[in-house]
């Protein structure tokens, strides 16, 4: 059966193109919106008219699985009645503005009961980078020392201050970058950088981290600072005990333990924290995304000690214009009823351990899967030419995987070919598994067509 002319029970049903009210629509935005816009929106084409659950409606009615979540943002899913109701009572009532209002107490009460013990002061922004830099800055104030350790691979936004954190060629032609920073490699196991096997290495990439702070530092080390599972480079998880032994190093160093939870917070591992997986609990956190449900909102967590340092604690000096307006605490405290109230956290940890067994059964299948990984539902497959060398599979083709996927009615990131998948939070376990055989019938389609079935 060719993809003209799909079976009627193929996954997805019929076959979806870009219609003519997308043309149109993102023809017209193109004309004015600069280049640089995030790669899954790009690529599609699509302009989106509605969103329900883990389903989207584009412009000329077809229908798609969302595997993408705006990037994890999307926990609590598209226009859920709770979320909707809350956002609309708020407009009504008070839109900006920082005084205190009865929501936004609400809502730090309720964040600090799913913090990690100790950790129940809370300042809030408008993205995760601004949020991350605000905790580099608590760094520097607690500590009185000026420098970072970030990792490989990792990622923690596009701002000044923490682009020199950037752990990819993403940076190349953007510096200078701020003295002090200083990379070293990530728990990658699958391409492991010092080319080292676990749990034979020991943990190597801990020691090197030792060696990169005698060698390569003032030794002033305010903050090491880590993704508990990497989320831009491809949903990589590192293996037990990497966070924990990353906090001795910490500890040894009188640096603070600052784990950026801005994807993995909020149940989307299958637990509240990513940091839980290895039993650690950070001197600073932050957080974002999932927590406002859509909303632009992020946050820096830390303790009564250290938040009290100065000058973070001065008047106006750890707040923003924006942070935790009334519209982001309604939606925070919205999406965290929804959170708490439907389980999905739990969800997460069952539907993504039922999604990691699909992509198990999809690694058996076709050899150009050459790893798939994942905790809760933030998942993530490596898409290889050569399972022997591990050679990423050509770029091409993963967009071509990706076309395929929005033909049968998923939106996934499969343009890469660290692919990740992420779903929201309330995602059932019909709607995953629909979502994964569409994801194996386009791969079986593109791998064949290049000879690499
Ligand atoms: C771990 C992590 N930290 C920080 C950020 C930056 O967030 P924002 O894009 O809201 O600035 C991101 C964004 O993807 C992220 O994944």
């Amino acid at each position: 059966m060719s993809a003209a002319s799909p079976a009627p029970d193929a996954p997805g049903g019929p076959r979806r193109e870009v219609g003519p009210r997308s043309r149109e629509i993102v023809a017209r935005e193109q004309r004015h919106i600069a280049p640089g816009f995030q790669s899954f929106a790009l690529y599609a084409g699509l302009a989106m008219a509605r969103g329900q659950g883990s389903t989207l409606v584009d412009e000329d009615g077809n229908e798609y699985l969302d595997f993408v979540a705006g990037i994890t943002i999307g926990s609590v899913g598209h226009c859920h009645p709770h979320y909707v109701e809350a956002l609309k009572r708020q407009v009504e009532t008070l839109t900006f503005g920082s005084f205190t209002t009865e929501t936004r107490a609400r809502f730090l009460e309720l964040v600090s009961t799913l913090t990690p013990e100790g950790l129940t002061r809370i300042q809030m922004f408008s993205g995760g980078a601004e949020a991350v830099e605000a905790g580099l800055r608590l760094a520097k104030a607690a500590t009185g020392k000026h420098e970072v350790i970030g990792f490989w691979g990792g990622f923690h936004g596009k701002t000044g201050g923490v682009i020199g954190l950037l752990g990819s060629d993403f940076k190349h032609h953007l510096g200078p970058f701020l003295p002090g920073q200083h990379l070293t490699p990530y728990a990658d196991c699958y391409r492991c950088p010092l080319r080292t096997t676990y749990p034979g290495c020991g943990l190597a990439c801990v020691d090197y981290i030792r060696d990169v702070i005698r060698y390569q530092t003032a030794g002033e080390i305010a903050a090491i600072i880590v993704e508990p599972i990497q989320g831009t480079a491809g949903n990589v998880v590192p293996p037990e005990g990497f966070l924990r032994a990353v906090e001795s190093v910490a500890r040894d160093h009188g640096a603070l333990f600052f784990c950026d939870e801005m994807i993995t917070g909020f149940g989307r591992t299958g637990a509240m924290w990513g940091a839980q997986h290895d039993g650690v609990i950070p001197d600073i956190m932050t957080v974002g995304k999932g927590m406002g449900g859509g909303f632009p909102i992020a946050g820096v967590v830390s303790t009564d000690a250290l938040t009290q340092k100065k000058p973070w604690s001065n008047p106006s000096a750890s707040s923003s214009s924006y942070g935790g307006n009334p519209l982001a605490s309604a939606a925070g405290l919205a999406a965290l009823e929804i959170i708490l109230k439907e389980d999905l956290v739990a969800n997460s940890e069952r539907v993504g351990r039922l999604m990691l067994a699909g992509l198990e059964a999809m690694k058996e299948k076709h050899r150009a899967v050459g790893e798939v990984r994942g905790k809760g539902l933030l998942l993530g497959m490596e898409l290889v030419a050569d399972r022997a060398t591990r050679a990423p599979l050509d770029k091409a083709i993963a967009r071509e995987l990706y076309q395929e996927c929005l033909r049968r009615g998923l939106v996934a990131m499969t343009y890469s070919p660290s692919v990740r998948i992420n779903p929201p939070l309330v995602i059932t376990e019909a709607q995953a598994l629909t979502g994964l055989a569409i994801l194996d019938e386009a791969l079986t389609v593109v791998l064949r067509r290049h000879g690499l079935d």
